[in-house]
């Protein structure tokens, strides 16, 4: 029998709203492949075509009357597409995955709605997930009004609030409490990234961290990516 071939590594990014998941993730995939590693960008909701068309019911609020397992049922479905179809493939090429958003984000969006039975979002996060967890988590943390603030200012003027950031102050702060409380379950995948730095040093600190978690004590030669386009 020959040796198992070499899994790529999955990060994910999450936290909430405004925090610069989507910058952050964009920036640690192309650091990676600066250093010559393989490594996909990716996101939740979305991330292959059944599930980007999942996300459009689900942002719009189309959703929102089906409740909060409703909802978690669908954040579901699309996860399991975009597992089948773009995680699993790539961590077997032996690629990295670098992904905004995951199963943390159910735990802690559809878990702040309330009204869902505790074992719900477990039983189904491991029925959707499987053994393909993250490697590591990188949460990003802000206060929830600056977040909101940071969101709003960044929305096109034509374009209106989704469905979560139309959520009241409570809820947000909630969410922020959820992924925090994650975070301090589960420290060996996650780390708490404050997210108020600017984005080239929150990048900066992105990068230690996955030097420090996932390649240990080899050195990897990756030049810092110009954040100069990326602030948004
Ligand atoms: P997105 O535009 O990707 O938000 P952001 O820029 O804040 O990352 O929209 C995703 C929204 O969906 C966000 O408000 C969080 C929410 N969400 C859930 O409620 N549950 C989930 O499982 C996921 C993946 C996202």
């Amino acid at each position: 029998m020959g040796e198992a071939p070499a899994r790529g590594r999955f990060i994910t990014l999450e936290g909430g709203e405004g925090t610069g998941k989507s910058t952050q993730a964009k920036l640690l995939a192309e650091r990676l492949q600066a250093a010559g590693i393989a490594a996909i960008l990716t996101r939740e909701p979305g991330g292959s075509p059944g599930a980007e068309a999942i996300r459009e019911v689900l942002l719009s609020g189309a959703a929102a009357s089906l409740g909060p397992a409703g909802e978690a049922l669908l954040f579901s479905a699309a996860r399991i597409d975009h597992l089948e179809k773009t995680v699993r493939p790539a961590l077997e090429e032996g690629s990295f995955v670098v992904c905004d958003r995951f199963a943390d984000s159910t735990r802690a969006y559809q878990g702040a709605l309330g009204g869902l039975k505790q074992d719900f979002i477990r039983d189904l996060e491991r029925l959707v997930v499987g053994n393909t967890r993250p490697d590591l988590t990188l949460i990003l943390d802000l206060p929830v009004e600056a977040g909101l603030a940071r969101a709003e200012a960044r929305r096109p003027q034509s374009a209106r609030a989704d469905r979560f950031e139309r959520e009241t102050l409570a809820f947000h702060e909630a969410v922020r409490g959820a992924f925090l409380a994650i975070a301090a379950a589960e420290p060996a995948r996650c780390v708490v990234m404050d997210a108020s730095a600017s984005a080239a040093g929150v990048a900066e600190a992105v990068w230690m961290v996955v030097e420090d978690r996932l390649f240990g004590d080899k050195v990897i030669c990756a030049p810092a990516i110009s954040t100069t386009k990326s602030l948004t």
